[in-house]
């Protein structure tokens, strides 16, 4: 594609996510299901201008998203399934979530964020993105979705990359709605575990837990991870957590976790690892960090970043595991010095 072209479709990007999050606002998938349906009906069924929705429409065929199977009728389009929000891989939670105004507006400051090095969201909101969420029920309620829908894919790869059996409890700082510690729990019979997150964050656990039959083997636990975290296991994961945060909070959170762990406990930081020279093949941890900016006042690392975290926090990195289908998630484990 020619260099020009290339920038444009970049431009672009903000009216595509525009027109997808529309659709999802609208629920038009959900709507669509397996038919074909007429935009005058689609209109009717979803309280829309019909003129303005088959516009829509089209720009959604011209992503793909829907396909017009003869004039003026649609069916959803391949790349439009995880709209649906009956599918298990659905992503239409992640879709309404990076479309909500109270992430959209942070954007709208991005080059501020970029002369200063702060998040921007906090001088729009008065608060950090957490504490935020920690008001708004529904928007928490979508950002937990949100993470289960982004999450399961690497839940899925972490048992599989990592042997969990030689331990006895297993402790997911931040774990959220316990979708990785699900999949932990699932695949070594003998562990028990443990959950921990803010009292919004651990609002849907228990139904995740129950989900998968582990619960039994598991406790849920509310707290702050920057005040304490719970005691007694021999390992501790933390699964995107310190991109949410600068060094310095994230040098907290580990040295909370030192202080809980017994002598020869193990920390597992899974996170997107940045390698060393940018590679060009997959921009998504890059967006990330981005996102991280300016939303979060957090940052991905490289790995010799979190090599350099974890010595700051007291743990000496002892390996670093790569999925074991490549994607640019690692797993580090450390131990206390
Ligand atoms: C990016 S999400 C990661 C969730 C989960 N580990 C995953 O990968 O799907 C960050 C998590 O940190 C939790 N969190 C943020 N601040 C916290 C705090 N002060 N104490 C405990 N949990 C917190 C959030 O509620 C959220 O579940």
């Amino acid at each position: 594609m020619a260099a020009h072209q290339r920038l444009m479709n970049m431009m672009f990007g903000t009216i595509c996510s525009q027109v997808v999050g529309t659709a999802a606002r609208l629920g038009l998938a959900d709507h669509l299901g397996d038919d074909e349906i007429g935009y005058q009906k689609l209109a009717a069924r979803t309280g829309t201008h019909p003129g303005a929705l088959a516009r829509l429409l089209r720009a959604l065929a011209a992503l793909e998203i829907v396909v017009e199977t003869r004039p003026g009728t649609f069916r959803l389009g391949e790349a439009g399934m995880p709209l649906r929000t009956d599918r298990p891989d659905s992503q239409a939670a992640a879709v309404l979530l990076f479309t909500d105004p109270a992430l959209l507006d942070s954007w709208k400051l991005t080059e501020e964020a970029v002369r200063t090095g702060q998040p921007t969201f906090e001088g729009l909101y008065g608060t950090d993105f957490f504490s935020f969420l920690a008001t708004q029920p529904e928007l928490s309620q979508r950002f937990n979705a949100t993470m289960r829908q982004v999450s399961l894919p690497i839940a899925h790869l972490v048992p599989v990359s990592y042997d969990f059996t030689r331990y006895r409890t297993v402790i997911d700082i931040g774990g959220g709605d316990g979708t990785l510690l699900s999949q932990i729990l699932r695949g070594a019979r003998a562990l028990r575990g443990v959950v921990f997150d803010s009292p919004t964050g651990v609002a849907e656990a228990l139904s995740t837990l129950t989900a998968a039959g582990v619960a039994d083997r598991c406790r849920i636990e509310a707290g702050d991870f920057f005040a304490a975290v719970p005691e007694g296991g021999d390992i501790y994961v933390l699964k995107n957590i310190l991109h949410d945060w600068d060094d310095e909070r994230c040098a907290i959170i580990l040295e909370r976790c030192r202080e809980a762990m017994p002598a020869g406990g193990r920390l597992l930081i899974v996170e997107s690892v940045l390698p060393d020279v940018v590679d060009t093949s997959d921009p998504a941890p890059y967006l990330t960090d981005i996102s991280m900016l300016v939303n979060m006042g957090g940052q991905e690392r490289t790995r010799y970043e979190y090599e350099q975290l974890c010595r700051r926090a007291g743990f000496a990195v002892t390996a670093v595991h790569p999925t074991v289908f490549p994607t640019s998630y690692s797993l580090i484990e450390a131990t206390p010095v």
